[in-house]
């Protein structure tokens, strides 16, 4: 089988940078959510401190040093993604946005992405949301529902859960998501319900254990909705005059 690879990004500056911890904590739990699905995934971290001044010449000569042309290669090759940058002054960082100027905007087209921030305060956790995922947006890339936002109340001694608690959680819900992107489609979707009298694939919604409710659309009209009622009846009702 081949391998699946998954490429981290982590543009945190700390040392140790608490970005490349949660990097590393989704990378573990992706690689280990993509292996149950079947997957040999193969993640590779690409730490963008590293590549700061090669990052910085591109921008400015539009030439990629070798070090750089490599992440840039990876990035674009990926099966899937997993990018992190610390927020900073209510965004991401610098050097996470021009490494991704960087990149062909056309080459994430259709990647499933993991996004992930670190900050400061919880106050801005909103970050992941308001300005990662229009990034990923525009390449028109497949961003998990769940984006993990972590600050220094979510983390305990040596990156253990911390005071806040939940983000193993989170991370395990965004990691389930990206591996279920990878994982190829089942044969026949659905195959469990596909016979046997009452049916209908597609038609309606699990409400609990093995039981099954209507679609909307298949559902009793309801005598009791207001614009089923006559303007007397309603005043009726209203003013108690029946
Ligand atoms: C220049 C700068 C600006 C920052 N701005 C914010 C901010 O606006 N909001 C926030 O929550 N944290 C902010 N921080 C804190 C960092 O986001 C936080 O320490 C982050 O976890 C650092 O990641 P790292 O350890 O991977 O470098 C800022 C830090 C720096 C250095």
């Amino acid at each position: 089988m081949e391998a699946t690879s998954i490429v981290v990004i982590s543009a945190g500056l700390g040392v140790p940078s608490s970005s490349r911890l949660l990097a590393d904590q989704l990378a573990a739990a992706a690689e280990r959510r993509a292996r149950e699905a079947g997957l040999e995934p193969l993640v590779t971290v690409y730490e963008l401190r590293d590549l700061a001044v090669d990052i910085a010449n591109n921008v400015v000569t539009g030439y990629a040093a070798p070090r750089l042309a490599e992440a840039i290669d990876a990035v674009e090759r990926a099966d899937a993604i997993i990018a992190v940058s610390p927020v900073f002054s209510a965004s991401y960082s610098g050097l996470f946005k021009s490494f991704i100027d960087v990149l062909d905007p056309k080459s994430l087209q259709g990647k499933p992405v993991l996004l992930g921030a670190t900050g400061g305060s919880e106050r801005h956790s909103m970050v992941v949301d308001v300005a990662m995922r229009p990034l990923f947006a525009y390449l028109r890339t497949r961003i998990v529902p769940t984006a993990v936002f972590a600050a220094p109340m979510d983390w305990g001694r040596d990156g253990a859960e911390g005071a806040n608690g939940g983000l193993s959680a989170r991370i395990e819900r965004a990691a389930a998501e990206l591996a279920a992107e990878l994982a190829p489609a089942p044969a026949h979707a659905g195959a469990d319900e596909g016979s046997g009298a009452g049916a209908h694939a597609g038609s309606g919604e699990r409400s609990g254990e093995g039981t099954r409710r209507p679609a909307l659309a298949t559902r009793p009209a309801v005598a009791t909705r207001p614009e089923d009622k006559s303007f007397e009846d309603i005043l009726a009702d209203l003013t108690g005059s029946r």
